[in-house]
């Protein structure tokens, strides 16, 4: 403890403040009482351009002010998503904004193209323009990587390859093209570019990241914003084929404790300031339009609440005059919040809350709130304001607005150059012995491995829907996958090429190896530490090949440098693709030497990140740092590297398994009362599982510290159990998660049988259950008789709805 702290402390008792409660919190609890809170003069001066807005417009914008209701103004600050907002909802709720989430595709479709977007973005605005007073509402969506939600889009490298090319020049280019390809579909608004500085590669979003050089970060903040939105210019909205741009996620999503998405970053000011802030000052002076607030925290406290940040830093300091948005019901998770009720966020300077599915109730308490003064009226006229400048500033408003909607844009093919051209140059060499690559001319060249083929590896999350795991080749009818590129190539140079799950009987001159990370999206995306974890099958198939003198070349496809010591000394190349997108062809273009002898291009790309020779994490020694990459201009010697991945990998702790194959998982413990017995039994394997028996009422638990798990009510979990009731017993069959008790009885399916019960976590929060610290992810309850053989339970990812089980008395 510091001496001001306990200076502090002796003077609060002293003031008769309950110093034994105090003394109780402990030093977490003191820390972020004492943290989150910025001092505006530390930080980078900026200032939205004066263009962002004029006076014409302004007085416009108080004309409109004054004559809205109390609720048209209150409407004006929510956005709610399509698969919850209908046109027809917006007579009663005069909603201000409209998103599409991952998962959300027009009129339930996915697969939409850019007509069926239009025509949605159409209708919304079209019912907007009716109600009310008549303001448009705006429409963003996640164009992180392209306009990645559209199957048939150009989808461009993650932004960690991005990172790799060190080319500026190059992400003006990608926000151009892209902001051609929103607008085509007729949307106005992206959630880009992600400023995020990663520095825990364990994080599931850090593909999201351009690099952990904040240096980095400033410079392709400005570029994309730019390449965006086009230069602000008085008097003039945006141009039909510009679109909005939102930095984000402020502040410090990548500098989260562990790596833990929607963390806490628990660091001192100045190194917020040094390794966080640098990319937002370059974007606001830049003219961008939107911030959006962290999911995160800075030092206990949530970005959503913090008004030193959003307000004195943000709108203060940086003199930021667009609109702060929220993050997916982000919200909700300030302390005294719900996703429904939330003075607390507009009151520390959010503009405009993203409550998905949360709108209906918060419109009506946000309404409630204003009435009783909770938030002051200065705030919310403040807060819609900023909304409709940006909307002013897209040319939403008056009589002609700019017209967005040119579906030939998406998908254009100077837009598919563009991204094969960033593939290229984002490829990291990092082994090269015996002049492996480039691939001769005339060569007979073997494909293998579970990306060869895989649009949906190359991809990665956010394409097509969230998680991106599902897509399949038709989502990218303008893409090729890295395999058939290749084949392509080594053809056009005379060779034969093909793509085989095996090593043929005819044995190749050189392999290809296409393998990596599937794909993942936001927390989904968090490990434990670097290891990278090869299929079954993987590593045999490249000691086969070695084994048959066949050289190797690895192209690995992932979200983040991972540890990859056995890999790298199989290989006699390894290129770190990343997660390049839809071209593949940018990889042949590197790789595949034409006729001439040469390839299309040499490889430019340097780490963006440091390479782990480990699988630790924050890593101790580097393999390579940021800057490394080889080129055919510059070859270097790799020798051996360290194979062993110096972390126990069994151990890590799991928020998501509590019981996998009987056994249970660290750090949950059991406990039972005494009417509850328990031994391990044979379900589907030798000792899989658990069996509880009751001899009266009583409960087993599983027990732990308490674990922050407001994030999986987020993405749509659930408490998932795979049991098999062995006898029936007296009473009711409970089930209880974070102390909320629901009754199963219904659910337990025939005794003897193998089955899975599914309860949506949404079941239990709707009947109060803390997400924020739940220390008691499972109870079971029974009564005389009862027995239960379990052999997995914990949470799950879930794309279907599940009915919710009664409440049990
Ligand atoms: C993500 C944001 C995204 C938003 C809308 C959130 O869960 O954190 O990056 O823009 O959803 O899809
Ligand atoms: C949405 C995403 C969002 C996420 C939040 C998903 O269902 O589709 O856009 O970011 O939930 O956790």
């Amino acid at each position: 403890m510091s001496k001001g702290t306990t200076a502090r402390l002796k003077s609060g008792m002293k003031a008769g403040l309950l110093a034994s409660s105090l003394l109780l919190l402990g030093s977490t609890a003191l820390q972020a009482a004492e943290g989150g809170v910025a001092d505006p003069a530390n930080w980078p001066a900026a200032r939205s351009p004066a263009a962002l807005t004029d006076r014409a417009t302004e007085r416009a914008i108080n004309r409109l002010i004054k004559r809205m209701t109390l609720e048209q103004k209150v409407g004006q600050v929510i956005q709610g998503d399509i698969s919850s907002v209908t046109p027809a909802d917006l007579e009663r709720y005069p909603l201000g904004s409209i998103l599409a989430g991952g998962n959300s595709g027009p009129y339930g479709d996915e697969r939409a193209d850019a007509a069926k977007w239009l025509k949605l973005v159409t209708e919304y605005r079209a019912a907007s323009r009716k109600v009310g007073a008549g303001v448009p509402i705006l429409f963003g969506v996640d164009a992180v990587h392209g306009h990645s939600n559209l199957p048939g889009a150009t989808i461009f490298p993650h932004n960690v390859g991005l990172g790799a090319t060190h080319d500026p020049e190059l992400i003006h280019r990608i926000g151009k093209a892209t902001a051609a390809e929103v607008a085509g579909s007729g949307i106005e608004w992206t959630f880009a570019p992600t400023l995020a500085t990663p520095q825990d590669l364990r994080w599931g979003r850090a593909y999201e990241g351009y690099s952990s050089d904040p240096a980095v970060i400033a410079a392709y903040s400005k570029a994309m914003v730019e390449g965006l939105q086009g230069p602000l210019r008085l008097g003039k909205p945006l141009p039909a084929a510009k679109v909005a741009a939102s930095a984000k996620h402020f502040l410090a999503d990548g500098g989260t404790e562990a790596g833990k998405d929607q963390g806490d970053a628990k660091l001192p000011e100045a190194e917020l300031v040094r390794l966080h802030a640098q990319g937002y000052p370059p974007a606001i002076d830049a003219g961008a339009l939107t911030v959006m607030a962290s999911f995160s925290s800075w030092n206990g406290v949530k970005n959503h609440g913090n008004r030193s940040l959003l307000t004195d830093v943000l709108k203060g300091r940086m003199g930021f005059t667009g609109l702060i948005v929220g993050d997916w019901n982000g919200h909700g998770q300030i302390p005294g919040c719900t996703t429904t009720d939330c003075a607390a966020a507009i009151n520390a300077g959010l503009d405009l809350y993203m409550a998905p599915d949360s709108w209906k109730g918060l419109f009506d308490n946000t309404v409630r709130e204003v009435r009783d003064g909770t938030i002051p009226m200065a705030r919310l006229d403040d807060a819609v304001r900023r909304v409709l400048r940006v909307k002013y500033k897209l040319g939403l408003m008056g009589a002609k607005p700019v017209g967005r909607g040119d579906p030939a844009a998406v998908g254009a093919q100077a837009h598919l150059d563009i991204a094969r051209e960033a593939v290229a140059k984002s490829l990291v060499l990092l082994k090269n012995e015996g002049s492996v690559l480039p691939i001769r001319p005339g060569a007979k060249v073997l494909v293998t491995g579970p990306g060869a083929d895989s649009m949906a590896m190359q991809a990665g999350g956010w394409t097509i829907t969230w998680q991106g795991t599902d897509t399949s080749a038709a989502d990218f009818p303008k893409g090729r996958t890295i395999g058939r590129a290749i084949v392509e190539a080594v053809s056009a140079a005379g060779g034969k090429a093909e793509i085989a799950s095996d090593v043929p009987a005819k044995k190749p001159d050189v392999a290809v190896v296409v393998f990596g990370e599937q794909p993942y999206a936001e927390f989904q995306g968090d490990v434990p530490n670097l290891m990278f974890h090869p299929r079954e099958g993987e590593l045999e198939l490249m000691k086969r090949l070695k084994a048959q003198g066949v050289p190797v070349v690895a192209v690995f496809l992932s979200g983040r440098p991972m540890f990859v010591g056995p890999e790298l000394n199989l290989a006699d190349a390894f290129v770190a693709a990343w997660q390049p997108g839809s071209q593949g062809q940018g990889v042949a273009d590197v790789l595949v030497a034409g006729k001439d002898g040469k390839p299309v291009r040499d490889f430019t790309g340097t780490l963006s990140f440091d390479w782990p020779q480990d699988a630790r994490s924050p890593m101790v020694e580097p393999l390579w740092r940021v800057g490394h990459g080889l080129s055919y201009a510059k070859p270097a010697k790799v020798g051996a590297v360290n194979e062993d991945p110096r972390v126990e990998l069994g151990s890590a702790l799991s928020e998501t398994t509590f019981i996998r194959a009987g056994k249970v998982i660290d750090p949950w413990r059991l406990g039972l009362d005494s009417t509850v017995t328990m031994r391990a039994v044979d379900v589907a394997a030798q000792e899989d599982a658990r069996q509880f028996s009751w001899s009266g009422k009583g409960d087993f638990a599983l027990d732990g510290p308490p674990v922050d798990m407001q994030r999986h009510l987020n993405g749509g979990f659930a408490l998932r159990l795979d049991w098999r009731p062995d006898a029936r017993g007296s009473g009711p069959v409970t089930v209880s998660f974070a102390g909320v008790r629901l009754d199963v009885s219904q659910s337990l399916g025939a005794v003897g049988k193998p089955a899975t019960l599914r309860i949506p976590l949404t079941c239990f929060a709707a009947h109060g259950a803390k997400l924020q610290a739940v220390g008691s992810p499972l109870r079971m309850g029974a009564d005389k008789g009862f027995v239960v053989s379990l052999r997995n339970a914990g949470i799950e990812g879930v794309g279907e709805t599940y009915a919710c089980p009664p409440l049990a008395n």
